[in-house]
């Protein structure tokens, strides 16, 4: 039983395999054919915060795929009318996948702890491992060849970080995060990831200018995360200098992309120019999304030729 909770259950070798099946698949849906690789297969998606592009596009990809899916809401009784230990072992016989958004990684973890099916994470405060293949599959369809590139994460080093830095390191692209303190990333994890990738290029900085230089990508996420809300005004004065504007995006190399995997808070993690600049790629970034996890969904569910 294969569970995608982080990037650190996929291989790169894995990785590049999902990258071809998505390649396929994309190309194909490009000339209007929707091969039916998952047909009679069902989709369980369970979500305790807000979505637009993962739901949407897990919704969609697998419709496109020949499957269906089913979007379960608060009266199913996740976590409330019985043990997750029993709603995991019961769901998990009716559908082939399920995908899950929780507050605490440690329910998707139980979830997955007793599934007899497979489990995505749709998003964690740990971890988006969907959203870092999709990023990746986007900085090699403007840049080509990952290994070599690099990748700038300006901000708080969160779950979108955090996933991004393992999935670089994972396919040889250099990372720096420029982050004020106290929002550093969590040593144990980096030392977990060093530990897999001795080789890996990271760089962790307070100076955004430092972090950007030679970028072939400069990335971004909200200074405020679902669920910190109360946190809102000390995170904004601590992020202060870590906004991605166009003095920044001319730091990195001239024809480096810019990055945010949505939904943005235009004029204060990055400026409207540009995020709706010559340089910007997030409209792209999020549709894949959705074919990144096609590939993710047909790879892992054994219907990739
Ligand atoms: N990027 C992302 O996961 O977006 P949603 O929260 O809309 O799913
Ligand atoms: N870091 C953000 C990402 C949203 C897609 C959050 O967790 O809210």
């Amino acid at each position: 039983m294969r569970h995608v909770l982080t990037l650190f259950e996929l291989t790169a070798a894995e990785i590049q395999r999902v990258f071809e099946v998505t390649e396929e698949l994309k190309t194909q849906w490009k000339q209007g054919q929707r091969q039916p690789l998952l047909a009679g297969r069902v989709m369980g998606l369970l979500f305790e915060k807000p979505s637009l592009r993962t739901r949407v596009s897990f919704e969609t990809g697998m419709a496109q795929l020949g499957g269906s899916s089913l979007f379960l809401g608060e009266d199913v009784g996740w976590g409330t009318r019985e043990a997750l230990s029993d709603f995991s072992r019961v769901l998990s016989q009716y559908v082939d996948v399920l995908v899950c958004r929780a507050k605490a990684h440690r329910t998707v973890e139980s979830l997955a702890e007793h599934a007899t099916c497979p489990v995505i994470n749709g998003l964690t405060d740990l971890a988006h491992p969907c959203q870092a293949l999709a990023d990746l599959y986007t900085m090699r369809e403007i840049h080509g060849e990952l290994a070599g590139q690099k990748l700038a994460y300006i901000g708080d080093a969160n779950n979108v970080a955090s996933s991004l830095l393992l999935g670089c390191a994972r396919l040889g692209v250099q990372f720096a995060i420029a982050s004020p303190p106290g929002y550093d990333f969590d040593p144990q994890f980096v030392a977990q990831v060093k530990q897999e990738h001795p080789q890996m290029e990271f760089l962790e900085t307070r100076d955004p200018i430092e972090a950007v230089r030679d970028a072939s990508a400069v990335y971004t996420d909200v200074w405020v995360s679902m669920g910190q809300e109360a946190q809102r005004d000390e995170r904004v004065q601590a992020f202060a200098d870590y906004q991605v504007n166009q003095d920044l995006m001319q730091q990195a190399a001239p024809n480096a992309c810019f990055l945010h995997c949505l939904p943005a808070r235009r004029g204060e993690e990055v400026t409207d120019q540009v995020l709706d600049g010559p340089q910007s790629a997030v409209v792209q970034q999020a549709g894949n999304r959705m074919h990144a996890q096609k590939g993710l969904l047909a790879w892992l569910l054994g219907a990739a030729s």
